[in-house]
């Protein structure tokens, strides 16, 4: 599971998870050798059937070769690139503990990553237990015996104490791997390598590589997004667990009754691969405001495997190929839905955030057939400039290979974002649009231009030149809300105008119109009083992560890479294969 991230600041990146996740062997404890230290917490231990919150916790790993320093929470934050990486993972896993619950049955009180066979050699090449090439810890591991043809058994390693309080182990390894220098553009990739009884993801690693965590053009936000997404990939969000997803018909606090679902994925009668569990397909439903349930939610084709929403319909969600900034991506109901189909999870719904993409767009949305034909304005045609649909950012009409033909607004590749003052016009510069750039601006369909422009005022109106009909285009200009959708805009040197949704209205001291979407922006607001709102158009994590990065402190100098130095290839390639070196 690879995130690409190209460095330029809007430009998308990829994720390739299936590739990864292929690569790794996923264990699972052999029912008919209970491990005697693979506890599991009592019922009783809470005294209810109460889910309890999704226990994540992160392991950094210092260094493939000897084994990592078990860092306690809070320890090893001097800063560089292994800070910035253990700070985003320990947010996107705090974050994911209050959405997705687990069910103090399923939870080990004590983990033990991997079980093993007896064995009777000891391979002299043997170098312990990798989970993605980052080396387990043996406190992790359960021990092993060598059983000698002749002679007593003889103890090589004792079970280690393993983990207390885990439900889900995430080891966290910055490196400059192979992947990393073969692909410049991968931020982090990671795989799930251990699966509990019931086939629910037990430990995972995820790698980020290393150039990237310093990057200035990768802000917190986007790495704890890249993050999120990976770790929903090993918990469960990926092509080779969809076959293990489990359905629970006495419901989701009773798991006697489970068994492994029927059918997770199907292809339509037009070749569209969907996933068709029940929560999903109702969440989309919902999404697209029809009744009941959809057939299912299309996946994006990739290859034997996919891992990943189709764009053109959910565009903008967390889980889908490509990333495109954290201010652009939204954990959907939709995603969260799927982890309640796994039958591994309890989700906490009200903890999804909006996802404005086809919002009440019907069924037939997002197919290749309609998104050229004018059916949405989601979709655009030709290749004019335009808004970006979340209104942030001027867009131009473009595709790109996972919208297989169809076009949309996307940001332009240098200075599009109306919420960054830097993009605007140095003091004294003509505006002639009278657009403004703050952070409160968003980008609209316009066409303004200032009667002001040529000092006319003395003149008599018929004698200013009749100005050039013009295109409408994005600009840039300040919103505020003033009600749920209902809003107000402002170009430079006039007052606020009310702009009513689905309606072009005129501004004084402008020729030309400027139209106000409809259903776009304002549609989470809640506040009365417009000036202390915060921003209202962007999710309310974008907030959360701006006051963590502050917690967090600057980035330092690459403190990572004196130690990521010394990794050798030979080293690296060792611990990628876990297969290749066996006991
Ligand atoms: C569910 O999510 C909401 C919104 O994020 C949060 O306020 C609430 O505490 C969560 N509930 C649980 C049980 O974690
Ligand atoms: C599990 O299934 C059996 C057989 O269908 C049924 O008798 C039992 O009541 C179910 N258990 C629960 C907790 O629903
Ligand atoms: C973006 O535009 C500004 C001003 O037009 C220019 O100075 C800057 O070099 C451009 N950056 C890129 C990456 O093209
Ligand atoms: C602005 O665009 C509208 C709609 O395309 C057009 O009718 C109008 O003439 C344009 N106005 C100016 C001043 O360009």
């Amino acid at each position: 599971m690879f995130l690409l991230l190209l460095v330029v600041g809007t430009a998308v990146s990829r994720c390739l998870h299936d590739e990864t996740q292929k690569s790794v062997t996923l264990l699972r404890p052999h029912l008919s050798q209970p491990a005697p230290s693979f506890r599991f917490s009592a019922l009783t231990l809470s005294g209810s059937h109460e889910p309890q919150p999704l226990r994540i916790r992160t392991y950094s790993i210092r260094d493939p070769v000897s084994d990592g320093a078990w860092e306690p929470e809070g320890a090893g934050m001097r800063g560089g690139p292994r800070a910035l990486a253990l700070a985003a993972a320990r947010q996107a896993a705090q974050q994911l503990q209050g959405m997705l619950t687990g069910y103090p049955k399923m939870a080990p009180a004590h983990l033990q990553i991997l079980t093993l066979g007896r064995c009777s050699l000891l391979n002299p090449g043997y170098k312990g237990e990798s989970c993605l090439g980052a080396k387990i810890p043996d406190a992790h591991l359960r021990g092993y015996t060598l059983w000698p043809e002749h002679g007593p058994p003889q103890l090589v390693q004792p079970d280690g104490p393993g983990i207390q309080d885990t439900d889900f182990l995430l080891y966290v390894w910055v490196a400059h791997t192979s992947k990393c220098r073969g692909e410049p553009s991968v931020i982090a990739y990671a795989a799930c390598c251990q699966l509990d009884s019931e086939d629910r993801p037990l430990a995972g690693t995820i790698i980020y590589c290393a150039q990237h965590l310093s990057s200035p053009s990768l802000s917190h936000s986007d790495i704890v997004m890249v993050t999120l997404h990976e770790l929903l990939h090993a918990l469960g969000f990926s092509g080779q667990l969809f076959k293990k997803w489990r359905d629970c018909p006495s419901g989701p606090s009773v798991r006697e009754n489970c068994s492994t679902r029927q059918q997770v994925t199907r292809r339509d009668e037009w070749g569209q691969l969907l996933l068709t569990t029940p929560a999903v397909s109702h969440s989309l439903a919902r999404h697209l405001g029809v009744p009941g349930a959809s057939p299912g939610v299309p996946l994006e084709e990739e290859g034997t495997l996919s891992s990943h929403w189709e764009a053109r319909l959910l565009q903008g969600s967390i889980m889908t190929a490509t990333f495109d900034g954290a201010r652009r991506t939204r954990l959907d109901p939709i995603t969260l839905a799927a982890f309640e189909d796994s039958g591994w999870y309890r989700v906490n719904h009200s903890a999804a955030e909006e996802l404005p993409w086809g919002q009440g767009s019907g069924l037939e949305f997002g197919l290749v057939t309609t998104c050229g034909a004018g059916s949405s304005d989601f979709f655009c045609t030709g290749s004019g400039l335009g808004c970006h649909y979340l209104h942030l950012d001027k867009g131009s009409c473009s595709s790109d290979p996972m919208l297989e033909g169809c076009r949309m607004y996307k940001p332009l590749a240098n200075g599009s974002e109306c919420w960054k003052k830097e993009n605007g016009f140095p003091p004294g510069a003509e505006n002639p649009h009278g657009e403004i750039y703050h952070s409160q601006s968003r980008c609209f369909l316009a066409n303004l231009t200032s009667h002001l422009l040529r000092e006319d005022e003395t003149r008599h109106p018929s004698e200013i030149p009749h100005p050039v009909e013009a295109e409408l285009t994005g600009r840039c200009y300040l919103h505020q809300c003033t009600e749920r959708g209902a809003y107000e805009v402002r170009a430079e040197g006039t007052a606020w105008v009310p702009c009513l949704p689905g309606k072009a209205i005129q501004i004084p001291g402008y020729s030309g119109l400027l139209l106000c979407p409809r259903g776009r922006l304002c549609q989470t607001f809640k506040g009365t009083n417009a000036v202390t709102s915060p921003p209202v158009s962007l999710p309310p994590q974008a907030l959360l992560f701006q006051l963590s990065l502050q917690l967090a402190g600057p980035p330092g100098p690459s403190v990572g890479k004196e130690e990521l130095d010394g990794l050798t290839e030979a080293v690296l390639q060792a611990l990628v294969s876990r297969g290749g070196t066996g006991r």
